[in-house]
């Protein structure tokens, strides 16, 4: 269990001692083992090194990709009826923050925050937001915690009796196979503790040619933030992807509900990767990312099965996106 410092911004230890970097073989360790076996498949954090959290902004700014601005419209819309719901001097707890945008709306609204603790596994993008933050907000007292939320975390002591909100937008939790989304749930709301709320942004299930064009986008943006995988293990561990001999691919599988990403292989092709070659044939993939896609209800259910009581619901004209108010109400 990691506790967050009682300072303004601090930042995990690295796990395995000195001369080892956690990060570098926490990376090699796992695309070796998802490219060792049958269906190879990389787990989609790993898309965001400073490259990729970049190339995942200029996404967000694609026509393709409407999530982001729904998102932000819902939240900008209901950000009164939001501020009306939370206590005076509530915490503010953000689960995959990245570059803490839609966190504005709520900093700008929420009255007199206990503070807002950013937790990301990008420390290049909680560096950059944080530093933004501090200036625009510069009462506010701003914790950051480089890591994965889906571990149990503790937070401050001096928060124990503060109001807790929680954030999690972005339809982040698509990323989640069904079960894993209801094991998160719960975690954050042991992390948040009795009383405490989630406000979570869930993608709705919708025309499939829309979904199509938002993980394949005209300019190719998302075809390299999905390469940039390649582009990372080369960077940081000295394998040689042949960047132009992969292809990015999106589809729909309509069976699990979600987006999935893959990159193909155009040719016969091995690669080494911590000393151990790996095989590609022509027309071979790896997985790279699911993004599922929900029914209200459906989303409903699977909350309440993480303990969550369900508050509002409240989404675009469209229908296209959903931004859940949750309550701890043990
Ligand atoms: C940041 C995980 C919500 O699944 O829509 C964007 C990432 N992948 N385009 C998503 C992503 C391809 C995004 N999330």
């Amino acid at each position: 269990m990691s506790t967050l410092k009682t300072v303004s911004s601090w930042q995990q230890e690295p796990k395995g001692g000195p001369g080892c970097d956690a990060t570098d073989l926490g990376f090699a360790r796992a695309l070796l083992a998802g490219l060792t076996k049958e269906h190879k498949s990389v787990p989609s954090r790993f898309f965001y090194d400073k490259r990729g959290s970049e190339l995942f902004e200029e996404i967000t700014e694609l026509p393709e990709y409407y999530l982001t601005r729904t998102e932000t419209a819902i939240l900008t819309e209901n950000a009164e009826a939001i501020r009306k719901q939370t206590p005076a001097g509530s915490l503010l707890v953000e689960f995959g923050s990245g570059s803490s945008t839609k966190t504005e709306i709520l900093l700008e609204t929420l009255d007199r925050l206990a503070g807002y603790v950013a937790i990301d596994i990008s420390p290049a993008a909680l560096d950059e937001a944080s530093q933004r933050l501090r200036k625009r907000f510069p009462e506010l007292p701003i914790y950051t915690v480089v890591g994965n939320f889906s571990s149990p975390m503790r937070l401050p002591e001096q928060f124990l009796s503060v109001p807790k909100l929680g954030f999690f937008p972005g339809s982040t939790i698509g990323n989640l196979e069904r079960d894993e989304a209801v094991s998160l749930l719960s975690n954050m709301r042991e992390i948040l503790g009795p009383g405490s709320r989630l406000i979570v942004g869930a993608d709705l299930k919708k025309d499939r040619e829309i979904l199509q064009r938002a993980y394949d986008d005209s300019e190719g943006v998302t075809a390299q933030f999905n390469l940039n995988l390649l582009a990372r293990a080369n960077r940081e561990l000295g394998t040689d992807f042949d960047l132009a001999s992969f292809k990015h691919q999106a589809a729909y599988n309509e069976a699990e509900g979600r987006m999935e990403s893959y990159l193909v292989s155009t040719k016969d092709q091995s690669v080494r990767i911590l000393g151990q070659e790996i095989n590609f044939s022509a027309g071979e993939r790896m997985h790279t990312e699911n993004s599922h896609k929900y029914e209200i209800e459906e989303f409903h259910k699977l909350c309440c099965s993480a303990g969550w009581a369900i508050q509002n619901v409240c989404t675009d004209d469209d229908r296209l996106f959903s931004v859940h108010v949750l309550q701890n109400t043990a």
